[in-house]
């Protein structure tokens, strides 16, 4: 069932059935203040640091689950409804939610009264416009009252939830006739506020929550919008909110634009105030200026929309599969840069009070977003690169705001190093530009030891090669990709965090999955040492690589598909022997990336199995059977339910991989079968069962032994956007930057026939064709010249450069 269709010519998922089976949501915002919204209006704002700036309060695990956002309430002559259908839950006459890229409209309509919203975040400004139209389609003249509401959150979002005996103290505001300023903590250490403006003076206010509401009643029956007035209460501790009240006439025909605009300002230390507690609202009233009539509201929403329009083009494809084309020009890319923004901090699932930026997270997101920002990915790369050890190990985490590894959770993930590898081979691919190579990089961010990123890499290498385990596999530490595989953990204390516990610390337990990474990625980093006439180092490199290449194909092959890993007692994990998790996925997609045991048909094999044992309905589950019971050798794995998260669900992010493994050994069909089954848009006509957004990857859909088989959950902040991604473009597609240009090495699938391609790479436009007659062979033609090879050589050029690939 579908609750609403993508419209690809305006880049935009309109819903038109509010009742969708989750809330779903959408990002606005690019430097700094940033949105989620949802179709139902809800979300929260904060700037740049989900738990420590948080702007709007959202109360987490809530009833219903999506409360709390900027809310408008329309009062039409006793009939009360909002534009989102929540929270008054009105039946609407009609109703759209236009997702968009950075913005959101909705359109909804209720006894002849139409209401349009849009919803933004500007280029260039700290803040969320929201321009509200009403038009009156009847035939008489109509009285209504529009209340447009927030609440703060007094800026820390987990002491905002927790810590009641200050906060119910704290807070305070200020109030004129167009605008609501909340200034909790500023009189003391804070330099910040936050408004709500409107650009026409209100007829009334409140910015206290209990008198807006009313003790006994909730966001469904605020007092205020029942009696179409308000208090024009001043908060004074409790909870801070901002509503603007007005009385509108409208005449048959007749609309009105009201804006609302949320802003955030920062002012200097000896700015802060203009008399005695009363901020400075010099910075406010400059951004306020900006969004006063509905052509500067216009103009700003233009921009953003141009933005992505040019971001956009940079990959456009036009195939015979329409929803193919929509996610790669459209909404994976999308995810992809919110991930970017985001990392894994802020979405319905990740409350943004948790976990800050992940290394391995972050390398792998750029995959998903380096052609689209090279300059931000390498200022990217930086930020990762300088919560490394001298060693070549890693924080796991860093705080966005400070840029610091997170202490909390500490390193001992042994695959993160190479990541790096993974992320800086890619962005020398996509810019040609090695120089980055050469970026003075500090160790955990001590000033004084920086060294070339470079040695960076080197570290990352020399950390594997020096923590190998009896086999001669990589060590695995506190886990690798797999968070939940910890093997020295041990733990039997409840809430004790699988990750950061190591009661047996065996100094054993090996990892084929990073073996797989090191053989792949070390290949990556000796041609990077070539290109740069570092050839004995390049041949160490490889030296070292054939070792664990060795190792792999000695102890990591168990007949029909790749070993996952051996435990601290040195038993396998991921074997026919064990009774349960005989197969994971991880090690069957890296390892044949990585081409280990090629000649020995080790990854046909294993992807045969892939397909046979681990293949479900929604995609490649990440392991079978499923855990039954917890193993305290293995960790978290084991503590899931059969068939959700790491247990047997299909884990998204490790899909791609099998599409790309797929590609590798020549097998199109299946690449495209694999990439299909989860895709979301291919998903939209069993939204019921999948629930979470359409447009959108999540990152599990629980497996075929779980009981809600199907239902995916934790959209948007996950790694198989960038994945996805990289597998349509740079596998199927097959566009793919190279150290010497672009490579043109297409998989497609018989049903995609013919692919025309737009790419940008490296300030030059091409335009190509790919023709899929499926003849086995390939040929190359650059401007009607035959090329021999399939990379396009680089050269710089204004005029677009027209290829045709014929395979
Ligand atoms: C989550 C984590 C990621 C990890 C994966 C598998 O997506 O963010 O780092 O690799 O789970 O456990
Ligand atoms: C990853 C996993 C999740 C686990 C978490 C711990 O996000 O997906 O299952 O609980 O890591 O950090």
């Amino acid at each position: 069932m579908k609750f609403g269709h993508f419209d690809d010519k305006n880049y935009e998922y309109v819903i038109t059935n509010y009742n969708t089976p989750l809330p779903w949501i959408n990002y606005f915002g690019q430097d700094g203040f940033f949105s989620l919204m949802s179709n139902t209006c809800g979300g929260y704002m904060f700037y740049k640091d989900a738990k420590l700036r948080r702007i709007t309060r959202f109360r987490y695990n809530n009833v219903p689950r999506d409360y709390g956002g900027r809310y408008y309430y329309i009062n039409d002559g006793g009939t009360i409804w909002n534009p989102g259908f929540l929270p008054v839950k009105t039946k609407l006459d009609s109703y759209k939610c236009r997702h968009g890229l950075g913005y959101t409209v909705f359109e909804s309509e209720k006894n002849n009264l139409k209401c349009e919203l849009l919803c933004f975040v500007p280029l260039k400004d700290l803040c969320e416009i929201n321009q509200i139209t009403l038009t009156n389609e009847s035939k008489e003249t109509k009285k209504i009252t529009l209340h447009g509401v927030i609440e703060w959150c007094l800026w820390n979002a987990v002491d905002d939830q927790t810590n009641f005996q200050r906060n119910w103290n704290i807070g305070e505001v200020e109030i004129d006739d167009t605008t609501i300023y909340h200034k909790t903590e500023y009189r003391e250490r804070r330099d910040h506020y936050a408004f709500f403006h409107t650009n026409l003076k209100h007829d009334g206010f409140d910015s206290d929550l209990d008198t807006f509401i009313g003790l006994y009643n909730s966001w469904v029956d605020p007092d205020a919008v029942k009696n179409a007035k308000s208090f024009n209460s001043k908060a004074s501790g409790w909870s801070p909110i901002a509503s603007h009240m007005f009385n509108i006439e409208l005449k048959p025909g007749e609309s009105k634009t009201i804006i609302f605009q949320t802003g955030y300002v920062e002012n200097p230390e000896d700015e802060k105030f203009e008399s005695m507690h009363v901020i400075n609202k010099k910075r406010a009233y400059e951004l306020q200026q900006k969004y006063q009539t509905k052509e500067q509201v216009l103009k700003a929403f233009e921009e953003l929309k141009n933005k992505w329009v040019l971001l956009l083009s940079t990959l456009h494809v036009e195939s015979d599969n329409e929803k193919f084309d929509r996610m790669v020009n459209i909404w994976n890319q999308y995810q992809c840069m919110v991930t970017f923004n985001m990392s894994r901090s802020a979405s319905y699932y990740e409350s943004g009070t948790g976990r800050g930026m992940g290394f391995r997270d972050s390398c792998q997101d750029l995959l998903g977003f380096l052609h689209l920002i090279p300059e931000k990915s390498r200022e990217r790369i930086k930020d990762i690169a300088s919560i490394q050890f001298e060693d070549g190990s890693t924080y796991h985490q860093y705080q966005p705001l400070t840029k610091r590894g997170n202490a909390d959770i500490g390193g001992g993930f042994n695959d993160d190093p190479l990541w790096l590898i993974a992320a800086v081979s890619q962005y020398i691919k996509e810019t040609g530009d090695y120089t980055i190579l050469n970026d003075p990089t500090p160790f955990n961010n001590k000033e004084g030891s920086e060294r070339p990123l470079i040695d960076h890499l080197r570290a990352s290498m020399n950390y594997i090669i020096t923590h190998k385990g009896p086999h001669g596999l990589p060590l695995i530490g506190r886990a690798d990709w797999n968070d939940c595989l910890n093997l020295n953990c041990f733990s039997k204390t409840p809430g004790e965090s699988f990750q950061t516990a190591s009661n047996f610390e065996s100094g054993k337990a090996e990892s084929v999955f990073i073996a797989g990474m090191f053989v792949l990625y070390g290949k990556e980093f000796a041609t990077i040492l070539k290109n740069i006439g570092e050839d004995k180092e390049s041949a160490n490199i490889l030296n070292e690589v054939n070792k664990v290449e060795e190792a792999t194909v000695k102890y990591g092959w168990d007949g029909e598909w790749f070993v996952r890993a051996y435990d601290a007692f040195s038993n396998k994990v991921g074997s026919h022997e064990c009774e349960d998790g005989q197969i994971f996925v991880e090690p069957q997609g890296f390892c044949t990336m990585a081409r280990i045991g090629e000649k020995q048909g080790f990854g046909k094999k294993a992807l045969d199995s892939v397909e046979k044992i681990l293949t479900n309905d929604y995609g490649v589950e990440i392991l079978h059977p499923c855990y039954k019971e917890y193993h305290i050798e293995l960790g978290e794995v084991s503590s899931y339910p059969m068939g959700y998260k790491e247990n047997g669900s299909v884990f998204c992010h490790n899909n791609p991989w099998i599409v790309v493994a797929n590609t590798v050994i020549g097998n199109n069909e299946r690449a495209f079968d694999v990439y299909r089954r989860n895709c979301p848009a291919y998903l939209e006509e069993v939204s019921e069962i999948h629930k979470t957004e359409p447009y959108i990857y999540s990152q599990t859909i629980a497996g075929r032994d779980a009981q809600n088989y199907g239902e995916a959950k934790n959209s948007w902040l996950t790694g198989t956007a960038s994945w996805t991604m990289y597998a349509a473009s740079q596998a199927i597609l097959g566009i793919k930057p190279d150290y010497a240009g672009l490579m043109i090495d297409p998989h497609l699938p018989k049903e995609i026939k013919h692919a025309s391609v737009r790419r940008v790479f490296r300030g030059v436009t091409y335009n190509i064709e790919i023709n899929n007659k499926a003849t086995g062979k390939y040929q190359m033609l650059v401007e009607n010249k035959t090329i021999n090879g399939n990379i396009i050589p680089y050269e710089k050029s204004d005029k677009v450069i027209n290829v045709t690939v014929n395979i």
